[in-house]
């Protein structure tokens, strides 16, 4: 792999402790990180080398999924590890910044690509690229790359204004959005899973298909980001971004040996299908909700008025739940329904294709319990493919007995997706990422939503910390003659 240099904003951040930090490390003994890799990291506070190293060590005894045991490899990796002070408005700092990157890469005689990751608020996205560009952080004779975190906008017309923006420093085919839900090891097997198996590909259609849901549920409440959740909501947090992603790599259907490419425009093109809503139609398609207090794993927990710094009037959505439709040959009929909350039951993201019952036939087995075939791909926080198929009960043989066909991965062994993403963006690799398209066309089809909910055009639903939210989303699938699966 190409020698890199990578530049990260927001090195003292909670990300980058957590998510960044680690998988690099994990690429490191993976050996997937170039032989060359040198980090600068950056913020406003006066950090030593050896103090951020130091820093950089606990994040990883803390957080890597690997144990961290052997020191002289530990060393090795920290070794590339550089620290500045840069406060993101001081023009001044990125031009020393560039004079200790490009002597660095005079040292080591690296070839200058380099990768700018954006682990900061949005506030400064623009400050940021402005910025690389002016100092001439950005005029390097290798590539330059930037990954930047969410949230793209805060709705249509800001996430155009910060596009417009950026591309001003960086081409569209150099800017990595990262979506993390993109990195999630099962969600990039979606693709192959349904191109490599015939019998997956066959099904795969309203022909077969009844309905799909898609769960994204947390028990966590707002916890510290206060400030930040009670502006966007789980409409703007969760379902803009990572939902409407989980829908589109569901449901592309994609030629065989497909690439990058194909991949980006089936999606968009099931982003131009999805049916419009209508503001006035958001009440019908759409459940707002909002946690009371209540009990997580038998802990009792407040409601979100009472969470600290958040308005006792606050009406934002900690859910919701939607029903969308896929107008194209494929998806045609087939009802999608999306629900994410936070203070839910159990942490699980999940996606259920409920397959339609076959006419009732004339059989000697009790039609009555007969289950639906159900195919489930667990997401996260545990990996697995079940398949629930009909086969007939020895104890009573009138009987159907349903049967779950399991298959669930080894949490260790299971890269991270931050791994993933990483190493995806340093081979130049955008499948995984959310192209401007997407994101465009995804805030096109939210904005309504976020008119109506901002003029409280639709009711706000109160549901207990601990349920699976407001009974209005189970009422959304029943007038489908339909129910959440696995909800208990
Ligand atoms: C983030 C949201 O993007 O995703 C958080 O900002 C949310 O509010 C998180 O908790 C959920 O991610 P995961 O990987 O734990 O499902």
């Amino acid at each position: 792999m190409e020698a890199t240099t990578f530049v990260l904003f927001g090195a003292t951040g909670d990300l980058a402790k957590r998510k960044i930090y680690p998988a690099l490390y994990n690429l490191f003994i993976d050996q997937k990180l170039p032989q060359s890799f040198s980090v600068f990291g950056l913020g406003r506070r006066e950090v030593s080398d050896e103090a951020f190293r130091a820093s950089v060590e606990h994040s990883l005894r803390t957080f890597s999924r690997r144990e961290v045991s052997d020191q002289e490899q530990l060393n090795s990796f920290l070794s590339g590890f550089r620290y500045s002070v840069l406060d993101v408005g001081h023009k001044e700092d990125y031009k020393k910044l560039l004079g200790m990157i490009e002597q660095r890469e005079k040292e080591l005689d690296l070839a200058p690509n380099r990768m700018f990751y954006l682990s900061v608020g949005p506030e400064f996205f623009e400050t940021i690229a402005t910025n690389i560009k002016e100092s001439g952080l950005g005029a390097t004779s290798g590539w330059k790359r930037l990954m930047i975190e969410k949230p793209f906008g805060h709705d249509l017309q800001s996430a155009r204004d910060l596009n417009e923006h950026l591309s001003k420093t960086f081409e569209e085919n150099e800017v990595f959005r990262i979506d993390h839900y993109l990195g999630k090891p099962m969600v990039q097997k979606l693709e192959v899973l349904q191109q490599s198996n015939p019998v997956l590909q066959a099904l795969w259609s309203n022909r077969y298909i009844a309905n799909v849901q898609i769960t994204a549920n947390e028990t966590v409440g707002v916890e510290e980001r206060a400030g930040y959740y009670d502006k966007v909501g789980a409409v703007r947090d969760m379902f803009q971004n990572h939902m409407l992603q989980l829908l589109m790599m569901l449901a592309i259907h994609l030629p065989k040996n497909s690439t990058s490419k194909d991949v980006r425009f089936k999606k968009k093109m099931v982003m131009e299908s999805l049916e419009p809503l209508e503001k006035e139609h958001v009440q019908s398609h759409v459940v707002r909700g909002q946690y009371d207090a209540g009990s997580i794993q038998g802990k009792p927990v407040v409601g979100y008025t009472s969470e600290p710094s958040i308005p006792q009037s606050s009406m934002n959505d900690t859910f919701i739940a939607a029903r969308l439709q896929i107008d194209d040959v494929f998806w045609r009929d087939v009802p999608f329904y999306i629900r994410t909350g936070k203070r839910l039951k159990e942490k699980s993201t999940r996606i259920v294709i409920e397959f339609k019952e076959p006419l009732k036939q004339q059989t000697k087995v009790n039609d009555d319990t007969r289950v639906p075939n159900l195919l489930v791909f667990e997401i996260s926080p545990n990996e697995g493919i079940s398949l629930q198929l009909n086969t007939r009960d020895p104890q009573h043989k009138g009987e159907f007995k349903p049967i779950q066909i399991d298959f669930h991965s080894i949490r260790s062994d299971v890269p991270e997706a931050y791994e993933n993403l990483i190493h995806d963006a340093l081979h130049g690799d955008p499948t995984f990422f959310a192209h401007w398209d997407e994101v465009e066309l995804s805030w096109k089809w939210v904005q309504p939503i976020l008119n109506a909910f901002q003029e409280n055009a639709v009711p706000l639903h109160h549901y207990s910390a601990g349920s699976y939210g407001p009974a209005e989303s189970d009422a959304l699938l029943a007038r489908d003659g339909y129910h959440w699966w696995f909800d208990s």
